[in-house]
């Protein structure tokens, strides 16, 4: 990300609500900072991002959540939550395009 940002390079999060994976929305300490600041789990991970300038597409098939997807700018993330958010990270690649098994599945992935 650094790198990225002395090349005026901006992110995109390839899935920026982990495609709803890994019991994000119930996550205790994703829980806990949406609580103090009145948001969703969604909210906070979307404005995480937003916050340090990752460009954020969400998906989701419902208009409420569309909704509150985008109502993120009302509120700021303090160092202490970026702290904690910050020791979720899993150093894992949902799709790892270099994997043959993976390549493999997306050649034959008929929908
Ligand atoms: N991940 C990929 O492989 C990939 C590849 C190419 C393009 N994209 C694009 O990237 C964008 C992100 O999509 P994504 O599929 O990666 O998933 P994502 O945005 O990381 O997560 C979507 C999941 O979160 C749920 N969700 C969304 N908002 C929510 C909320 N406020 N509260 C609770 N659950 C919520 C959705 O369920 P509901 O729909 O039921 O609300 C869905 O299960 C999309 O525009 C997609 O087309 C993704």
């Amino acid at each position: 990300m650094a790198f990225h940002k002395e090349l005026d390079i901006l992110q995109q999060a390839w899935a920026p609500l982990a495609e709803g994976k890994f019991e994000i929305f119930s996550n205790p300490i994703l829980t806990q900072i949406a609580q103090k600041h009145g948001k969703s789990v969604a909210q906070v991970v979307l404005r995480w991002l937003n916050q340090r300038d990752v460009v954020i597409i969400p998906k989701s098939v419902k208009v409420e959540r569309m909704i509150e997807n985008r109502e993120i700018f009302d509120f700021t993330l303090d160092n202490e939550d970026l702290a904690q958010i910050a020791t979720l990270n899993r150093d894992e690649i949902i799709f790892n395009h270099r994997d043959p098994n993976m390549v493999k599945w997306l050649a034959e992935y008929r929908g």
